[in-house]
């Protein structure tokens, strides 16, 4: 089977390094290209990381585009250290490869390749939805050529993380994930009701040490910051999978069982509700059911665990 090319938008970020390489080590897709957004860190920094785990895997020749460094309504907050270290990664050094971004922007970068992969580009989004709606005002024609956007982002049932309602995501740039969610494509949200699902544990972070690979070594000591963070989540170090759970969902590895196509509108005021996702899931109580005329899928309910099915991936990936 051929692969099928994708636009992968990040702030890496801890779980953004691991869905990177998750992706990198997936026959399924090909990495047509990679965006970078402010959200964990910022967009500049998040495109060095981004390139040196390529580089790190052995991946040169995947583009990477700086995308936009505020989001569309103010300035950017300046990331969480406290969650993804200083740089973005943990605080971890990794080895800095000498290729830098190319000269188009994010937002370029998506437009040109919607272009070159008429209905069938996937597109992957796991930061603040900026560059997509950057996209979509500079060439809303790309919402008819995609042929779906994957986003990590959003709470329907369960409360937020940045705020009571607010997934960081989403919450980062409310404006704009509004203009993602009502443009007139395929969207299958992936929200915190099931990425907080979904968890690496210590004895994960151990095999991806004991791995023969760089990567895998680089990531194991990259997550060791989130599982100190986590543990207020869990009340043990560990971690969930939010970024590799919508990666794993695109790639067809973890399938969405209950996932309703459900109106879908984001809170862009300025009150308490600013970045909540609101899906309109009444009426679900005999199962899940697609509303006539709704572009968004979101996923309530998958397959399998993530967790061994990740770790599987890396440790077979040569990179
Ligand atoms: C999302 O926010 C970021 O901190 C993570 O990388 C993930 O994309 C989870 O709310
Ligand atoms: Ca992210």
């Amino acid at each position: 089977m051929t692969p099928r090319p994708v636009y992968f938008d990040c702030d890496t970020g801890i779980d953004d390094a691991l869905a990177l390489v998750y992706l990198m080590a997936s026959p399924e897709i090909t990495l047509a290209g990679i965006g970078t957004v402010s959200g964990n860190i910022d967009a500049a920094r998040a495109a060095v990381n981004t390139l040196d785990l390529l580089a790190l895997g052995g991946l040169d020749e995947v583009p990477v585009a700086v995308g936009a460094m505020d989001p569309l309504a103010g300035p950017f907050s300046g990331g969480v250290p406290h969650i993804h270290g200083h740089n973005g990664v943990g605080d971890v050094e990794l080895p800095h490869t000498a290729r830098g971004p190319e000269q188009e922007s994010a937002a370029e970068m998506l437009v040109r390749l919607a272009h070159e992969h008429p209905g069938e580009l996937d597109v992957i989004a796991i930061g603040p939805l900026t560059n997509l709606a950057l996209a979509l005002q500079l060439d809303p024609s790309i919402a008819t050529l995609v042929r779906k956007v994957t986003v990590m982002g959003g709470a329907a049932l369960v409360p937020g993380n940045v705020s009571v309602a607010g997934e960081a995501n989403i919450w980062n740039d409310p404006e704009a994930a509004q203009i993602v969610v009502s443009a007139p494509w395929q969207v299958v949200l992936v929200p915190l009701d099931v990425t907080l699902e979904n968890t690496f544990e210590e004895a994960d972070r151990t095999a991806l040490a004991a791995s023969a690979s760089p990567l895998n070594r680089a990531l194991a000591d990259i997550l060791d910051l989130y599982f100190d963070f986590y543990v207020h989540e869990y009340g043990r170090r560990m971690c969930a999978l939010h970024d590799p759970l919508a990666a794993a969902i695109a790639v067809g590895q973890i399938t969405a069982t209950r996932a309703p196509k459900v109106p879908v509108v984001v809170d862009d005021t300025q009150g308490p509700g600013r970045g909540q996702t609101l899906c309109d899931l009444r009426g679900q109580r005999g199962g899940a059911r697609d509303v006539e005329g709704a572009n968004v899928r979101v996923v309530l309910d998958t397959d399998q665990p993530l967790g061994p099915v990740l770790l599987q991936r890396l440790l077979d990936y040569a990179g």
